[in-house]
């Protein structure tokens, strides 16, 4: 059986927020101890949407820097930015070839960021999915630890797999490369928090996208930050429910009861047994110095990490050089299978 291999990848398109560290990064660390791991910031995906130059720099350090804050071991695994290998675009290619516009046209992401306006969205917006694949499938990873919305985009990965093996299926054997050569990537969708909403509005992701800056803890965000934002967040009149079964239609109270369940790695159950029948206030206070505790550090370390870029950079360009022997590898097998002709 191939060996497992984990990848997964963050966009440098503003601020990392709650959803971003409970949906993936947290699992990210914790995949560390049991797989080798690859964490990708994703440069290429985020110009599906134009960015500011100066801007996105700034983003792609920063996201880094969450990594690392947050305890990943760019020593141990491969931390890198997408850019610096150019094997993803150049997979990403071949499977502009392999996937069909049928599958694409089901992207629910694309029509949401493309919004009514398709016919002025990027071509590349469109395509995103296949360079996603192409992010997984270049170091033939088996495991991607994501969040909820990203669902949709690993099935398409994992039909673009196994419809190149099948295309390709008597030249992968004459190459003497097995029967098949991508593996179909595992979700793992899992963790405390798969899809933490928006504090202003229950029924919406939180998303680093959304004009409220009230909308999402960001992981930068001071304690006076976090404090505002918990206390202005959206609730109900009602007291909390003592049982999970009460929260079914409080969208708003789910959610802030998931986040502290998330934050203290207790079931939400557990944390109702606490605070049910009592007053959001007070739950609130807790939360606040809850979310403090957890995120400070991590905000005062991406501090630290912002006045060294140069240490940041390093990382970069040393994970790219690591990521990209494997990469390298893939590329040049899948060159050997599509028939074309290479140099050793
Ligand atoms: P992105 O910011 O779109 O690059 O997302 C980076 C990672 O965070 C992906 O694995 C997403 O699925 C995850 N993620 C983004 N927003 C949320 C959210 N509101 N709740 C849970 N996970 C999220
Ligand atoms: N599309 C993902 C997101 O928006 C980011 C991403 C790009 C990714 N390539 C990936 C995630 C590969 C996992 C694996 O969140």
């Amino acid at each position: 059986m191939a060996k497992e291999l984990v990848f997964s990848g963050v966009q440098p398109t503003g601020n990392l927020h709650l959803g971003n560290y409970l949906g993936a990064i947290v699992n990210f660390v914790k995949l560390q101890d049991t797989h080798n791991c690859i964490y990708c910031v994703v440069d290429l995906h985020a110009i599906t949407v134009w960015q500011d130059p100066a801007e996105l720099t700034r983003n792609i350090r920063e996201v880094t820097a969450a990594f690392i804050a947050s305890g990943i071991d760019p020593k141990k695994h491969i931390v890198f930015n997408q850019s610096q290998v150019a094997e993803h675009a150049e997979l990403a290619w071949v499977f502009n070839c392999v996937a069909r516009l049928g599958w694409l046209n089901r992207m629910t992401q694309f029509k949401e960021k493309a919004g009514k306006d398709r016919e002025n969205a990027s071509v590349g917006l469109y395509a995103y999915p296949n360079l996603m694949a192409a992010d997984i499938l270049v170091y033939r990873a088996t495991h991607v630890p994501v969040g909820e919305d990203q669902k949709q985009h690993l099935e398409l990965s994992r039909d673009i797999a196994q419809k190149f093996n099948n295309d390709f299926s008597e030249s992968i054997k004459v190459h003497g490369l097995g029967d098949k050569f991508f593996p179909l990537p595992e979700p793992l969708i899992t963790g405390p928090a798969t899809r933490v909403m928006s504090l202003r509005d229950g029924s919406k992701k939180m998303s680093k996208s959304d004009a409220s800056d009230y909308s999402r803890i960001n992981l930068s965000d001071d304690a006076d930050a976090i404090a505002q934002k918990v206390r202005k967040a959206k609730t109900d009149p009602e007291p909390l429910p003592s049982e999970d079964e009460g929260l079914k239609t409080r969208p708003e109270a789910d959610n802030l009861v998931g986040i502290y369940a998330a934050l203290s790695g207790r079931s939400k159950p557990d944390v109702l047994r606490e605070f049910g029948g009592g007053q959001f206030s007070g739950f609130k206070n807790s939360l606040v110095d809850l979310a403090v505790e957890k995120l400070g550090p991590i905000g005062a370390e991406m501090k630290k990490l912002s006045q060294d870029s140069a240490y940041v950079d390093e990382v970069l360009i040393d994970g790219a050089n690591r990521a990209r022997v494997i990469a390298g590898e893939t590329m040049n097998h899948v060159k050997d299978i599509v028939g074309f002709i290479r140099g050793r």
